[in-house]
């Protein structure tokens, strides 16, 4: 099991509550497709993703920013039982979805650096080190269930 500093706790759980979803979430999953458009194979039935200004415009690839970031917050509420938190879209995501798990680390850092650019000074490297073991214990429980 992972073992989370107090100081780790306070900063993950920090970092979500002031959140704001619907602006970090598609800016994190536009980014994702844009800088590695190989994930854009996922998202076909999204509608246009031509260009770099489509993807930021697209109400289907905000909405689904949206509900990935919702995806994080049931490990920031389980943050002792991360692996069996994420068994059934770890499931999801290798059996129905066919997803690659080398993406999940790919979002994920899309995701620090809008996290980062938003917060500016406050994403110390004791932030930084935080957040990123965190998405780091997210993305394995969502590469558990490959086989
Ligand atoms: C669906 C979370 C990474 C592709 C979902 C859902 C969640 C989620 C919560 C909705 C599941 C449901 O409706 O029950 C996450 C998290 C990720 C991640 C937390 C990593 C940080 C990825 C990556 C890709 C991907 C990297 C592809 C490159 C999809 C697709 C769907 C989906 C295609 C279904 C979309 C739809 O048809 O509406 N994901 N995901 N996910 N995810 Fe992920």
């Amino acid at each position: 099991m992972v073992h989370w500093t107090e100081k780790e706790r306070t900063i993950i759980t920090g970092i979500f509550s002031h959140m704001d979803y619907e602006d970090i979430g598609p800016k994190a999953l536009s980014r994702c497709l844009i800088v590695y458009p190989w994930t854009q194979r996922h998202f076909s039935c999204f509608g246009n993703l031509y260009n770099a200004e489509a993807i930021m415009g697209n109400a289907n690839v905000a909405a689904h920013g949206i509900k990935v970031l919702h995806g994080l917050d049931r490990g920031v509420k389980n943050m002792d039982n991360i692996v069996a938190t994420y068994a059934e879209l770890s499931i999801l995501h290798s059996e129905k979805l066919h997803v690659d798990p080398d993406n999940f680390k790919l979002l994920s850092d899309c995701i620090t650096i809008v996290v980062a650019a938003k917060m500016g000074h406050a994403f110390t490297g004791e932030t930084q080190a935080a957040f990123q073991k965190f998405l780091a214990v997210v993305v394995s429980a969502l590469g558990k269930q490959y086989h």
